[in-house]
């Protein structure tokens, strides 16, 4: 089944047209890119997964359904999130989105404190269930909202910027556990950045997105020197050894 579906999709904030005539189909148990640079619309398109950014009805079907639909199937890490304010505890701060609960703290069931400590022993951050938000590094909130994005098992994990605040020891790690989850559940993960090195072994496809167009390829045809600098309009060089592929600027 395709869990991303966009038929013609054009994806607009205001009276700007972001992203025009998009056309893709993504299945199952996937591990997409994507890249394009700052201000491209990486962030828009998927607020326009999640149904964030209205879009005409029936463009987008997400595991066959509308965006709105779907939506417990979808663990969402947003680009920003301002967590220092929150005067809550890390295993506080996920159980606010358990069971898709919108607002406050929800009761919470011995089976809920199970699947919380569960996530949290997933991102290796059991640690953190006690701790304030307010006394955590930003490397340690994001891994945060990594465990509150897998609560609920979802089929699809969309992921903006996630590694940002990430050392490169965390962004291996939780590369690593993400690929895991992806063979051993068949989920779809959808994840941008603007550092590609880490994500050349564990993807299977790419979306890059740029001049209002998103396009799906397969990591060998897209990861090219030729695509990479046309897409970022400055020159980038695509190095290929054995085992690796390098992404640098030739300058
Ligand atoms: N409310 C808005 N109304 C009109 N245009 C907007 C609005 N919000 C953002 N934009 C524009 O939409 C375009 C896409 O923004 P978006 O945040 O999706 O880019 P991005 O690829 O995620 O960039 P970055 O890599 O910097 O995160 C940008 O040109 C931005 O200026
Ligand atoms: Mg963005």
């Amino acid at each position: 089944m395709n869990v991303i579906e966009c038929q013609n999709l054009d994806v607009r904030l205001g009276s700007r047209i972001i992203l025009s005539r998009l056309n893709l189909e993504i299945k199952e148990n996937q591990f997409i890119g994507i890249f394009g640079p700052n201000g491209s619309g990486k962030t828009t398109f998927m607020k326009a997964l999640l149904g964030i950014i209205p879009c005409a009805e029936n463009k987008i079907k997400i595991l066959g359904n509308s965006p709105y639909k779907a939506r417990k199937q979808i663990g969402y890490i947003p680009q920003y999130r301002d967590m220092e304010s929150f005067q809550l505890a890390g295993r506080e701060f996920i159980a606010t989105s358990i069971r898709g609960h919108k607002w406050g703290l929800p009761f919470l069931t011995k089976q809920d404190l199970y699947h919380i400590d569960a996530v949290l022993d997933h991102v290796h951050a059991k640690e953190l269930a006690g701790v304030p938000l307010s006394e955590m590094s930003g490397g340690q909130r994001q891994r945060l909202l990594l465990a509150q994005a897998l609560l609920g098992n979802p089929q699809l994990i969309i992921m903006d910027e996630p590694f940002s605040n990430l050392d490169p020891k965390w962004v291996k790690i939780i590369l690593s556990l993400l690929k895991e989850l992806q063979e051993r559940r068949g989920l779809t993960i959808l994840l941008s950045t603007h550092d590609l090195n880490p994500l050349m072994k564990v993807m299977d496809q790419v979306i890059c997105i740029g001049n209002q167009k998103a396009i799906l390829g397969d990591v060998n045809q897209v990861m090219t020197s030729d695509v990479l600098t046309q897409l970022y309009g400055f020159p980038i060089e695509v190095v290929k050894t054995d085992q690796h592929l390098f992404v640098t600027t030739a300058c």
